[in-house]
C-alpha cells in the first residue's frame, strides 16, 4: 500500500480543526486528513509540538496551520476556531484527540487529579463541540471524537480515563441525535493499544507489553495508520450516513480481554 492514505483528494476543499494534532494518534489523523485534501488546523497547548506538525504536512504539500489553545479554557478554544475560520474562510471537520492520562490507583486519585483529565477528555471535546456548532452547522460538517475502549471493561489505574471516554462516547452520541438534524454527523474512534503512540510507551510498562499483545486476536499491536484510515474514511463522503457510530479499532483486543 503506497504511504499516502488510499483515497487522495477524499476531503479536497474541506477546512479541518484537530486538538491533540501535533503529537500521536490524532498528530497521524491530522496528517492523513492533509494527505486526503484537507486544510487542517492543528491545536494544542504546545507551540514546540505543532509547529514541527505542521511543517512536516507543508514538506509534503498540505496545507497546516498551528494555534494553541487550551481545550479547557473555552475563550481560548473560540479564538482558535475564529483564527482557523478567519486563515481557511470556513470549519467542516472537527477531530477532538487532546487528551491527558497518567497511571493512578482509584484511592491516590486526588479529586484535582480526576477533575483534570474529565476536564481535558471530555470537557474539553464539549467545548470545541459547542464552540465550533454554528460553522459546522453551516458547512453540514463532521465532528470526530477519539475515544478509548478501556471503560468497556474495569481497567486497573485508569478510572479517571475511563470515566471521561465513557463520558465522550454519550456526547458522541447525543450530539448525532441532536444536531443531526443540522446535517451534522458525530462519530468516534475507539483505538485499542497502538504502538509508537506515547500512551502506550508511557502507560503499559514493558513486562506487559507482549501479554497484551498475546491478547489482541491478530497478533499485532495497532499502528497509527490503522486509525489514519478510518478517521479520514469517516470524516469523508463516503461515511453521509454513519451518525453516532463509535468504531473500535483493536484488532478484537477488548473482546478477548482475559
Ligand atoms: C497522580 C497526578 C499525576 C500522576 C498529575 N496528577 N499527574 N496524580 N499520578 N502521574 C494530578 C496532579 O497531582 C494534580 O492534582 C492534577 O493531576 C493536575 O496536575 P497538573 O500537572 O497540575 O495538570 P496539568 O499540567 O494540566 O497536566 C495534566 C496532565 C497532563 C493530565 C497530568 O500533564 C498529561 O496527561 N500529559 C500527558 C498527555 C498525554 O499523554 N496524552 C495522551 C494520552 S493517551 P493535585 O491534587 O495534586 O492538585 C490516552 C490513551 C488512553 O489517553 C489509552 C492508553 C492505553
Amino acid at each position: 500500500m503506497s504511504e499516502k492514505t488510499f483515497v487522495e483528494g477524499l476531503l479536497a476543499g474541506r477546512v479541518a480543526f484537530v486538538t491533540g494534532g501535533g503529537t500521536g494518534i490524532t498528530g497521524g489523523v491530522a496528517r492523513a486528513l492533509a494527505e486526503a485534501g484537507a486544510r487542517v488546523a492543528l491545536v494544542s497547548r504546545k507551540m514546540e509540538h505543532l509547529e514541527p506538525a505542521a511543517e512536516k504536512i507543508r514538506a509534503g504539500g498540505g496545507e497546516a496551520f498551528a494555534v494553541t489553545a487550551d481545550v479547557r479554557n473555552m475563550e481560548e478554544v473560540e479564538k482558535a476556531l475564529a483564527a482557523t475560520v478567519e486563515k481557511f474562510g470556513k470549519l467542516d471537520i472537527v477531530v477532538n484527540g487532546a487528551a491527558g492520562n497518567f497511571l493512578c490507583p482509584a484511592e491516590e486519585l486526588s479529586p484535582n487529579g480526576f477533575g483534570t483529565v474529565i476536564d481535558i477528555d471530555l470537557k474539553g471535546t464539549f467545548n470545541v463541540c459547542r464552540a465550533a456548532f454554528a460553522e459546522l452547522k453551516k458547512e453540514r460538517g463532521q465532528i470526530l471524537n477519539i475515544s478509548a475502549t478501556l471503560h468497556y471493561t474495569g481497567t486497573p489505574l485508569q478510572l479517571h480515563v475511563s470515566a471521561a471516554k465513557a463520558g465522550v462516547d454519550a456526547l458522541t452520541r447525543q450530539l448525532a441525535v441532536e444536531w443531526g438534524h443540522h446535517g451534522i454527523r458525530s462519530n468516534a474512534i475507539a483505538p485499542g493499544p497502538i504502538e509508537d503512540t506515547e500512551g502506550m510507551s508511557r502507560l503499559v510498562p514493558a513486562e506487559v507489553k507482549e501479554k497484551l499483545r498475546r491478547n489482541i486476536p491478530l497478533g499485532r499491536f495497532g499502528r497509527i495508520r490503522d486509525i489514519e484510515q478510518a478517521a479520514v474514511f469517516l470524516c469523508s463522503d463516503a461515511a453521509s450516513f454513519i451518525n453516532g457510530a463509535i468504531i473500535v479499532i483493536d484488532g478484537g483486543q477488548w473482546l478477548s480481554k482475559g
